[in-house]
């Protein structure tokens, strides 16, 4: 079942999102995250960073499991999500890095996401695991097509994932054009799901997700609707773009 939250702006969205961690956090000081890369969670990391400089979260004992990373390039590439992780969060708040976990992108790729899957699991589930959405509807790198994966694997990007991603790259044909993810499964694995979005490009995304009880294969999002604690978080101007009134 989605619970739907509808904020005032993108930065009430991200303080939303950032105050439900922390909470966690300081109920279950040694809890499992699982975190999503792209500029969406940006500032929400920002208001983690913020709160644990200022005292009001402790991330000394967490553990952190990525949903994705490009394949072929190495997590020192400045445009792979380990250094995402690192530059937008790790390096700024107290948790123990070996306590991190974001998927190989070289090497032998099936190993990778075998070594992902096993991540997903270790020590438990996570106890929240935080989303973005892609225009096509993607979670992690599942992307939108007759089937997807259960499973930890090796994806395909779609041209509407190279092209949404291509702003981060010098040039398009720069971006890699497969990633290791997180199945289906091991995202709906978790026992809360927490997806942001802003922007008009989700529109369509988010109205699959938000205004009908339709599951499809083509808005991957569309499978949180099974989940029993799956919270969505929209700003207003999106909320109005896809005509959600509550
Ligand atoms: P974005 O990406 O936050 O950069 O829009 C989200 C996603 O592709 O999941």
């Amino acid at each position: 079942m989605i619970q739907v939250v509808v904020t005032e702006s993108y930065d009430a969205s991200c303080a939303y999102v950032a105050d439900m961690i922390c909470k966690l956090v300081n109920e279950k000081p040694a809890c499992k995250l699982g975190l999503a890369t792209g500029g969406t969670p940006v500032p929400m990391y920002k208001k983690l960073i913020e709160a644990n400089k200022a005292g009001k979260v402790d991330f000394s004992a967490v553990h952190t499991v990525n949903l994705d990373e490009y394949c072929g390039i190495p997590g020192t590439h400045d445009q792979s999500y380990r250094y995402f992780m690192d530059t937008n969060l790790f390096d700024h708040i107290n948790i123990d890095k070996a306590n991190t976990y974001v998927a190989q992108g070289m090497g032998d790729a099936e190993a990778n996401a075998a070594e992902l899957e096993a991540k997903v699991y270790e020590g438990g589930v996570a106890d929240l695991q935080l989303l973005g959405i892609g225009n096509n509807g993607h979670i992690a790198f599942n992307e939108a097509s007759d089937t997807l994966h259960a499973t930890a694997h090796i994806e395909k990007l779609t041209e509407s994932t190279i092209n949404a991603n291509a702003r981060f790259f010098e040039r398009k044909e720069d971006v890699p054009t497969t990633a290791i993810t997180m199945g289906m499964g091991d995202i709906l694995a978790a026992k809360c799901v927490v997806l942001i979005a802003t922007g008009l490009a989700k529109t369509d995304a988010i109205r699959g997700l938000v205004m009908s009880d339709e599951i499809t294969t083509h808005n991957p999002s569309t499978m949180l609707k099974m989940h029993p604690n799956a919270v969505v978080v929209i700003d207003k101007e999106l909320a109005d773009a896809v005509g959600y009134k509550g």
